[in-house]
């Protein structure tokens, strides 16, 4: 009925439509452990190559809005059904300083619509995909240039990391995200990947970080590697943080991502480490899931 039309729609702002883009990704899936199924592993993290979700936006401008059910014959014309009251999903408050170094987007917060820094530049780094001037291949030029350096250092200390997925506009994240819940349903999807609106990668201050250890993958496993270890330590001074870190998902609200890594500036960074904070602690801004 309209009811089921209109839920549609309304989700439209966050999803981008009630589309399933299945066959049009190349998905990476990971065996971890679900805290729902009882089970010891299920699929559940997903990395999405930016590039094909890119041409598929070139190709597609349309959205898809899911018909009306058919009316009911049989409805009693008299008395016509009360129009049903749909719940809107909440608005999230947007942030006044999308551009500062120390701007925090999470689940509380959103950045302004249409929202796209101006100063995304290509660091001179390796990457999982190649060589190649996309969007995902960039960070804000401060977050560039430092990622740039951390990256030569660790080269210098026999760590080779690769950068996979930095900047995304607002449609690659509403894709991805539209994607993971398409496949393992909301809650799980909200886990691992962030609302359109509310990414770090939109910022242009996010990089997720890899290596050859693990195929290049965004996977758990990196915690673990030469590699993810020497991040862990040693992003701060770059002025990068371990954003997501683990048995903290009852703040930040995501699971455990050894390999996102956000751009704070030094200061701010090296204090998060010494002291062990998330970002969401050291904004005093810690909300209740
Ligand atoms: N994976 C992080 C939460 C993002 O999608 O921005
Ligand atoms: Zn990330």
């Amino acid at each position: 009925m309209l009811k089921k039309g209109i839920i549609c729609v309304v989700g439209l702002g966050f999803l981008t439509g009630c589309n399933s883009f299945d066959g049009l990704i190349e998905k990476k899936e990971t065996l971890l452990g679900n805290p729902h199924s009882g089970k010891s592993t299920v699929p559940v993290a997903t990395v999405v190559e930016d590039e094909v979700w890119e041409d598929f936006f070139e190709k597609e401008s349309e959205v898809a809005v899911a018909p009306e059910e058919p009316e009911d014959e049989t409805a009693n014309e008299e008395e016509p059904e009360e129009p049903t009251e749909v719940s809107e999903p909440e608005a999230i408050p947007v942030v006044a300083n999308p551009g500062a170094m120390n701007v925090m987007v999470n689940k509380f917060w959103s950045l302004p619509e249409g929202y796209r820094p101006a100063d995304l530049i290509k660091p001179n780094v390796p990457f999982s995909f190649g060589d190649e001037n996309s969007d995902r291949s960039k960070l804000r030029a401060e977050a560039a240039e430092s990622l740039e350096v951390m990256f030569n250092v660790a080269k210098s200390e026999g760590i080779e990391l690769y950068a996979r997925s930095g900047f995304r506009s607002y449609e690659t994240q509403a894709a991805i995200f539209d994607n993971e819940v398409a496949t393992f349903g909301y809650e799980q999807a909200a886990l691992y990947v962030a609302l359109p609106g509310t990414s770090e990668h939109q910022t242009g201050l996010a990089m997720d970080i890899t290596a050859k250890s693990v195929g290049l993958e965004l996977v758990e496993a990196f915690a673990g590697t030469v590699e993810g270890k020497w991040l862990a330590d040693n992003a701060h001074h770059y002025g990068f943080i371990l954003r997501y870190p683990k048995g903290k998902t009852n703040i930040t609200g995501y699971a455990f991502e050894p390999w996102h890594f956000r751009y704070v500036g030094v200061d701010i960074a090296g204090e998060i480490y010494a002291k062990g904070l998330t970002f969401e602690e050291y904004m005093g801004d810690v909300r209740e899931f």
